[in-house]
């Protein structure tokens, strides 16, 4: 069967499908034929979503959090069997400062939203996963470029890769890997930098080995890599445009 031919009957679903990267991966899979389950909180950012993505009869979209164990049972009962299961979710507004300043209830709720929102999904969507299906996390590059402010979502990072490698044993045959982004123009800037996002990215951009700062669908296309090569699992795939090296 041709890569082409498996994509067209593949049935993904996408944690955070509703913004950025997630919303970039749907929008590849429902282009190769996929049908596609976007997942958010937000009913005003699935909605919007809809109105953007294409092919209407293959798409899906839930309201869902996946910090709640009972929203990902319910999840899973709705949607039945599926090949991939991705996790883009992330909800770090407020969480880069200084440890002196750190609401530990904000860096609870990052950790709810990165490491145990994906621990449920496999905790409830693996057994939903058909033979040679896939379950792909999002870390960053917070993990391997620490920055002052950036100790929750580095340690977040950090557990995620370890907890692939985890659940590529415990799970398989499922193949688990983690795709780990470099700086990527997506609305979670707007959360992170505010008014300050373009100067930021812009900084960025000219220090990198790539010269330019990532686009969604560059993670995209790497998340769609780690879905389909039958032989790789407990990876960290690195999307970063060099940013570990400079
Ligand atoms: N952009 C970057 O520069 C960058 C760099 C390194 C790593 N990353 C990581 O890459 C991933 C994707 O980032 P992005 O830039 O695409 O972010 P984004 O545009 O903010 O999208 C995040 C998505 O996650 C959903 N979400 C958040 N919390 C959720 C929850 N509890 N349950 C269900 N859905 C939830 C959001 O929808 P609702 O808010 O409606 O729930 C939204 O659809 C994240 O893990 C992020 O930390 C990003």
């Amino acid at each position: 069967m041709s890569l082409e031919t498996t994509i067209m009957s593949e049935r993904v679903l996408i944690v955070g499908g509703s913004s950025g990267m997630g919303l970039a991966l749907a929008e590849h899979m429902l282009m190769a034929g996929a049908e596609v389950t976007v997942v958010g909180r937000s009913e005003d950012r699935l909605s919007a979503a809809r109105q953007r993505l294409p092919h209407p009869e293959r798409l899906r979209a839930i309201a869902a959090d996946i910090t709640r164990e009972d929203d990902v049972e319910r999840l899973f009962q709705t949607i039945g069997t599926l090949d991939h299961i991705v996790s883009t979710a992330a909800d770090i507004a407020g969480v880069y400062v200084l440890l002196p300043d750190m609401d530990i209830s904000i860096a609870r709720r990052v950790m709810d939203s990165k490491l145990i929102g994906p621990l449920l999904l496999a905790k409830h969507g693996a057994r939903h996963l058909a033979s040679g299906g896939s379950i792909t996390l999002t870390s960053g590059i917070a993990a391997y470029r620490p920055a002052p402010k950036g100790s929750v979502v580095a340690a977040v990072n950090g557990a995620l890769a370890s907890l692939a490698f985890a659940l590529a044993v415990e799970l398989a045959p499922i193949r688990v890997n983690v795709v780990s982004p470099g700086w990527v123009d997506t609305p979670i800037w707007d959360a992170v930098a505010g008014s300050g996002k373009a100067a930021a990215l812009d900084a960025m951009a000219k220090r990198l080995p790539v010269g330019r700062i990532g686009q969604a669908a560059d993670v995209a296309q790497a998340i769609a890599s780690l879905m389909h090569n039958g032989f790789i699992t407990g990876t960290v795939l690195h999307v970063d445009g060099g940013q570990r090296l400079v």
